[in-house]
């Protein structure tokens, strides 16, 4: 079997989760923290090496001033909770975006969490946290172009790989595999750069029913895969 390395998830469909049945839409995001728990746990088992989940999107803040402030307090409040826990499993964590929109207490506990459990070998969970593609891509090149700037790099050695040592998931491997919950068919501007092969999956299941089982109906596809890389195996015309 070919354990995808990295695997990567848009947890999307909290909020009509919760349509469904009459509930605030932060109960879905709440019962979608509970999917989040055993999935990490299942990856973990899976020796997966890294999960990247998408929590909260640069457009994300858009919406209505309750909803993302509510959605702050349930990340502040999972952070504090699930810090020792994590650290149990041998849990490293890496909280990626621009956390310059999150209130200082939500900037200074991500910094202590993931300085707790830096040291951890066991999986590496990544957080995206006002994170967008096009942003990681942005500030990559505004960094670039500062070196240069500064004559620390030249032009003529920006290249792929070089580009690639500034995005947020640089020190990261490859993501084998995208999920994307909640039926939806499109990417909402999560990993653009890191998704160029990446296999895709998405499944109609919203994300707070997302299970172990679902996870290894995904990977079982990801296992079914001819990844050609645009290469062909035959090498004859
Ligand atoms: C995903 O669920 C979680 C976040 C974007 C924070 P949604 O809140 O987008 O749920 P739906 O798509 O409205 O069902
Ligand atoms: C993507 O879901 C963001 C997260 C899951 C965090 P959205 O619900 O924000 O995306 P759209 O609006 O369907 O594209
Ligand atoms: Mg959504």
């Amino acid at each position: 079997m070919n354990t995808p390395k990295h695997i990567a998830i848009i947890m999307d469909g909290n909020g009509r989760w919760a349509s469904k049945r009459f509930l605030p839409r932060i109960q879905g995001h709440q019962k979608g923290v509970k999917a989040v728990r055993k999935v990490v746990k299942h990856c973990g088992k899976l020796g997966i090496e890294t999960l990247t989940l998408f929590a909260f999107s640069s457009e994300n803040k858009n919406r209505s001033n309750e909803e993302v402030s509510l959605l702050f307090k349930l990340f502040l409040s999972v952070l504090k909770q699930e810090v020792n826990k994590l650290n149990k499993h041998n849990v490293k964590l890496k909280i990626i975006g621009d956390l310059d929109l999150f209130p200082q207490e939500v900037q200074q506990t991500a910094v202590d969490a993931q300085a707790l459990l830096a040291n951890n070998t066991g999986l590496t969970l990544v957080i995206a946290a006002n994170y967008g593609g096009q942003w990681d891509i942005a500030q990559a090149a505004q960094q670039i172009a500062k070196r240069a700037a500064n004559n620390e790099i030249n032009v003529d050695d920006i290249n792929i790989d070089t580009f690639s040592q500034y995005l947020s998931l640089a020190d990261q491997p490859k993501v084998d595999l995208l999920i994307r919950t909640s039926g939806e068919l499109r990417i909402s501007n999560f990993l653009l750069w890191e998704i160029a092969y990446s296999e895709l999956y998405f499944t109609n299941t919203l994300w707070p029913d997302f299970s172990p089982a679902e996870l290894d109906k995904a990977v079982e596809s990801f296992n079914h895969r001819d990844r050609r890389f645009g290469e062909r195996k035959d090498k004859a015309c």
